[in-house]
């Protein structure tokens, strides 16, 4: 099966705020294995269902994996929240949403989390520096925050207006057939 397209600014579906999941489905598994499968496809080390286009409360991670070979031990998380935040750091950040693009960002350099396994197991981590602005970098797309929504206006600017450049030139040159 094909795997599900991850949305790309500015589609208006990723600004929308998530619902908490309430029951753990047959339909949710399926999402967060299908999540699992685009993060390591694209690839990623984190991903939010509104990416592909889903307005609920699941995100998954694996900030260890390499494509040279590192262990994948991917985390789903249902109903993330971040309960504690201490310090604060630059974060270099990119987005499978955000197309060529990456800026810095200020996070916690420290937080803890909590949330839910598909069994609604709790699961709480404290977690620092690449882990931590990753879960916090997920958390806000469940808002309906991206990282260029966290940088200076400026740069956010420059940003949109390059990106439009680059949708229009892909609309001029057929964009939408298949890619061959
Ligand atoms: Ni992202």
């Amino acid at each position: 099966m094909a795997l599900r397209p991850v949305l790309q600014f500015p589609d208006p579906l990723l600004k929308r705020k998530s619902v908490p999941v309430e029951t753990v489905t047959q339909e949710l598994r399926q999402l967060a294995a299908d999540m699992i499968e685009v993060m390591y496809d694209e690839p990623g080390i984190g991903l939010a269902a509104p990416q592909v286009g889903e307005a609920v409360r699941m995100i998954v991670l694996d900030t260890e994996w390499t494509e040279e070979g590192n262990d994948r031990n991917p985390v789903v998380m249902v109903n993330p929240e971040i309960v504690a935040r201490e310090g604060s750091a630059l974060s270099n950040e990119g987005c499978l949403s955000v197309p060529d693009f990456n800026a810095d960002v200020e996070r916690a350099q420290k937080v803890r989390v909590r949330g839910t396994d598909l069994d609604g197991n709790p699961i709480e981590e404290e977690v620092e520096d690449l882990r931590a602005f990753c879960f916090q970098h997920e958390i806000d797309h469940l808002d309906g925050i991206l990282f260029i929504d966290r940088i200076s206006r400026l740069k956010r600017s420059m940003y949109v207006k390059k990106r439009k450049k680059a949708l229009r030139l892909e609309e001029e040159e057929g964009g939408g057939a298949a890619a061959l």
